[in-house]
């Protein structure tokens, strides 16, 4: 070989692409478009506090394992803690061209430290690095939900409290049914709510499975300890599977579905908010800080808050099904296509967070029409079903007895009377059990929602073993949340 020529290994490492970490391979660069098509830095750099926090611990175990010398660990860890904090004053000079945070904080790494830097990605792949800083998000902000939902539900036991005796009417297809407490319809939003943060710490349990040390798809030749890994990020459990770990997104999927589930909660309240604020309804006045004006016409107050969160609710599903669909064809192990699982996870979780922190104050500001709910009740017809069960109570099989109250319904209803308006005579012409004293009594509509006294019905006892439940079980759950954030089994 003559002087001045070059070796083809020295050639080898004069890489055209010599920008990208995987540059070695390539003759040509990467096309422009196709480079700003392929990044995802745009929207994973929101991961970057879990990827240091992932690669402070697999650097302490490399350290651990004589992968790499303590010289050599320390030095990363000291260059990761400063990355750190410079992504969190905002001087992390990021760059496009690398395509995602990983390959950024590694980049900035040897930048700062030098080669030595290079060897933190030793016994790791990008693939098994992503599910672990994904498994460290999603872990994150089922604990944030946690939190909010808590804060949602107090509102609506100090409101279950404030208004504890108000009647409203209940309803079934939006036909006025049986009168109800107030505090048991905001209670049946309580119970939901608390199922769904029962569904978010069930699927905490898969967010919290530790997949490093898959590598790429098929483990590392490295005597990697992923034990303590799992040990220094406060996992549960490893995946046993290096194929499983690096192709799952079920944790997402999860998330997204418990959040969906979720949105659908909070969009039947909300429609229920919309109607309960409409003149037609007027049950409630929403608070002047959480309601719009019409540009045109003066008189308006929209409830725009729970109009947009029913409107939002169609993302939340959206995000949920975008994600099935991307995964549902996909052979393992780890394909780009997952690199879609993002902006569906984060924009479920930014619509989430806004609306979780906005009900609370909507609710605790908002007036209940007394008043107007007292008059609504007066002349209404749904407390007759008590007039079929007195009936029933007293032998008469409950079915002849709904028909005679049915009869009776119709001819007052003809008369323009309500049925307590009706004459002894007319009534007995029905049963000889009704008379008018009995009619007041039994039709009265705070009567009729205290003797709805089962387990779970509205009567005020009922409601209130009901409240104390809710406090008990709130306590309960925070107790067991806390637990199963704070400590892997590792
Ligand atoms: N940006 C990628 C993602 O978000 C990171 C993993 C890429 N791995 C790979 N071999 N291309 O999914």
């Amino acid at each position: 070989m003559s002087k001045g020529e070059k070796t083809p290994g020295e050639r080898r490492q004069l890489p055209v692409q010599q920008d990208k970490p995987w540059g070695g391979r390539f003759d040509a660069v990467l096309d422009d478009k196709a480079e700003a098509f392929l990044a995802s830095l745009p929207f994973d750099r929101r991961l970057a506090q879990e990827d240091i926090e992932g690669s402070t611990a697999h650097c302490r175990m490399l350290m651990q394992r004589g992968i790499i010398s303590a010289q050599e660990g320390e030095l990363i860890l000291n260059g990761l803690a400063e990355i750190g904090a410079e992504i969190e004053t905002g001087t992390f000079p990021f760059d496009l061209s690398l395509e995602d945070i990983h390959m950024n904080v590694e980049r900035r790494l040897i930048q700062k430290i030098g080669p030595s830097g290079g060897k933190l990605h030793t016994g790791r792949s990008r693939n098994d690095q992503v599910a672990l800083d994904l498994h460290l998000y999603v872990r994150k902000e089922i604990t944030k939900v946690d939190g909010l939902l808590a804060d949602v539900q107090a509102v609506l036991l100090e409101l279950a409290k404030k208004y504890f005796g108000v009647i409203i009417p209940g309803y079934t297809h939006l036909q006025r049914a049986q009168p109800v407490l107030f505090s048991h319809h905001l209670l049946a939003y309580f119970w939901m709510l608390q199922r769904d943060r029962e569904r978010f710490l069930d699927a905490y349990k898969r967010a919290d499975l530790m997949p490093l040390g898959a590598g790429a798809l098929s483990g590392s030749s490295f005597p990697l300890d992923r034990e303590m890994v799992a040990r220094e990020l406060r996992f549960g459990a490893i995946y046993e599977n290096s194929m499983d770990a690096v192709s799952d997104r079920d944790f997402v999927v999860e998330f997204l579905g418990c959040a969906a589930i979720l949105a659908m909660h909070l969009s039947r309240f909300s429609e229920e908010l919309v109607l309960w604020s409409s003149q037609e309804f007027a049950f409630v006045e929403l608070a002047d800080a959480f309601t719009t004006g019409s540009s045109m016409m003066p008189q308006k107050k929209n409830p725009d808050v729970p109009e947009l969160v029913r409107g939002k609710t169609g993302r939340i599903y959206g995000n949920l099904v975008a994600v099935l669909t991307m995964l549902k064809g996909l052979p393992l192990t780890y394909n780009k296509d997952m690199q879609e699982d993002k902006e569906p996870l984060f924009d479920t979780c930014d619509t989430i967070r806004q609306i979780l922190e906005i009900y609370p104050p909507l609710l605790a500001t908002m007036q209940l029409n007394e008043n107007k709910l007292q008059q609504m009740l007066r002349h209404d017809f749904s407390t007759v079903t008590e007039l079929a069960d007195y009936l029933a109570a007293k032998g008469v099989p409950f079915r002849e007895a709904h028909a005679v109250v049915g009869r009776l319904v119709r001819y007052a209803l003809n008369e323009g009377k309500h049925p307590v308006e009706l004459t002894r005579s007319e009534l007995e012409a029905f049963h000889p059990l009704l008379d008018n004293e009995l009619m007041s009594q039994i039709l009265n509509p705070r009567h009729a929602v205290a003797s709805h006294r089962s387990r779970g019905g509205t009567a005020p006892q009922a409601v209130k073993a009901q409240l104390s439940r809710a406090r008990q079980i709130m306590r309960r759950h925070t107790r067991r949340a806390q637990r199963l954030f704070k400590c892997g089994t590792f």
